[in-house]
């Protein structure tokens, strides 16, 4: 099994460079099937999520090529409807071809995802929301089956809770849709407004962009797209913490500064020093003084955008082990999501988990000591990074075929900013 092998105590200096957004290249490769034609689709990340989406299209007869960041997809032949469980399974963002086929075809077969690492994650609100427009939905041998008779009519749909894919779905939907669609309680993120953008670039008229409040008229076709992924915020994010948590001088180049509100909040209530640039930010971290650190805990409640990030939690938690003081985080987001904390607890921390809510108390340096461990999920494993980067001594990642799937280089990237970081391939 490939592993990262790191050594703590290392401050990080020097620029990094963020890629794009997974998030937001899964949906807008996707958005590429509601027209028959060649799009183009810039700064997509080369990422395991990134390569699966490709072989989800290549097997609803896609033909596709990549050079650097851009990806060129055609996406004229349409040789299936169906995406199946062998592919849904590795990566449960393939649902985003549902919304797609159903406005191309009117038909989409599409293996349930079910659990993951992190919570139940139903896709009960995407069904719903397709029925609303008029499709008919089966569930047969863990399949869904979607199907309408021409094209879907426009309605009013509204999500229990602001689903980010649910909603992406929704507006690929209802692009081609006859008459007008309003999304109501929509999610916000960035990665919501790049696929509309692209959307919008093809024909579509939406209107409420950066809302929860979406409204979608209707047209009869869209034109072919060339569209650029947006920075990945979460990635610029992990680098902030790691570099929070490792100490230094850390500049993170080439993403969106107003993309992280919550996060530069948070990171400035512990005391570090953050500037921000039209698209760069530079932190400056103490790191370790004698055996503790000129960094406060702070309190994190995890929430839809501008919220706080589900995405960057397990970072922030690693951080916080440093910190001093006791820091309470909530998980609002998803009912699992501290797999990291039996790991962390491995290299030292102190961290009692009560429902969705972790209590942590800082430790000091050399309270804190690297480990073998495991991860369990992709933020969770850039958590360990993060521990293992401020813990004394030497920490073995396995599994982390699950970085791989959304961070693209990391360990050279790191590696860069002086961090003693390499992966094993075994
Ligand atoms: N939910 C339902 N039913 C649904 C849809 C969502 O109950 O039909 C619930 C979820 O279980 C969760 C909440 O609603 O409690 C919000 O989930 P959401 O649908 O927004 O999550 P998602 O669209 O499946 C995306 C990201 C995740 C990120 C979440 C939250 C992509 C491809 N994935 O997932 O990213 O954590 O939004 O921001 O965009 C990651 O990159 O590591 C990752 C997990």
């Amino acid at each position: 099994m490939d592993k990262i092998i790191l050594e703590g105590g290392v401050p990080l200096n020097g620029t990094v460079a963020v890629s794009g957004s997974k998030n937001a290249a899964l949906p807008l490769m996707a958005a590429s099937l509601i027209t028959p034609g060649r799009h183009v689709l810039h700064n997509v990340p080369d990422l395991r999520d990134t390569r699966t989406m490709l072989k989800v299209l290549e097997t609803l007869g896609t033909r596709w090529s990549r050079e650097g960041g851009t990806v060129y997809l055609d996406t004229s032949e349409l040789t299936g409807a169906e995406a199946p469980y062998e592919l849904v399974k590795t990566m449960r963002a393939s649902v985003l071809v549902l919304g797609p086929l159903l406005a191309r075809v009117g038909l989409a077969r599409v293996s349930l995802p079910g659990g993951c690492a992190i919570g139940a994650r139903p896709i009960n609100y995407h069904v719903r929301g397709f029925e609303q427009l008029g499709v008919k939905t089966v569930l047969e041998k863990g399949y869904v089956e979607a199907s309408a008779q021409g094209r879907l009519q426009g309605n009013v749909v509204y999500f229990d809770n602001p689903t980010v894919t649910g909603t992406e779905n929704l507006l690929m939907a209802s692009v081609t849709a006859s008459g007008t669609t309003v999304i109501k309680n929509a999610a916000r993120e960035p990665e919501v407004g790049n696929l509309i953008d692209m959307l919008v670039s093809m024909g579509a008229e939406i209107e409420g962009r950066d809302s929860d409040r979406l409204t979608v008229h209707g047209v009869e076709r869209l034109a072919e797209a060339e569209a650029t992924i947006i920075p990945d915020r979460i990635e610029a994010g992990t680098y902030l913490i790691a570099a929070a948590a490792a100490g230094g001088e850390v500049t993170v180049q080439g993403c969106i500064p107003d993309h992280l509100p919550s996060l530069v909040e948070k990171l400035r209530g512990t005391g570090i020093q953050i500037k921000e640039h039209d698209t760069s930010f530079t932190v400056t971290s103490p790191g370790w003084t004698e055996g503790s650190r000129n960094l406060r805990s702070v309190d994190i409640r995890t929430m839809p955008y501008p919220g706080f990030p589900t995405d960057l939690q397990a970072q922030f938690m690693a951080l916080m082990t440093t910190a001093e003081g006791v820091s309470v985080i909530h998980e609002t987001i998803f009912e699992n999501r501290f797999m990291h904390v039996a790991e962390l607890q491995r290299m030292g921390a102190d961290i009692k988990i009560d429902g969705c809510t972790a209590i942590v108390t800082g430790k000091k340096r050399g309270e804190l000591c690297g480990a073998p461990v495991m991860a369990t999920d992709l933020r969770a494993s850039a958590s360990l990074v993060i521990a293992g980067l401020a813990a004394e001594g030497i920490t073995e990642i396995s599994r982390i075929y699950h970085l791989e799937r959304g961070y693209e280089n990391m360990a050279e990237k790191m590696r860069k900013l002086g961090a003693r970081i390499k992966v094993v391939r075994e």
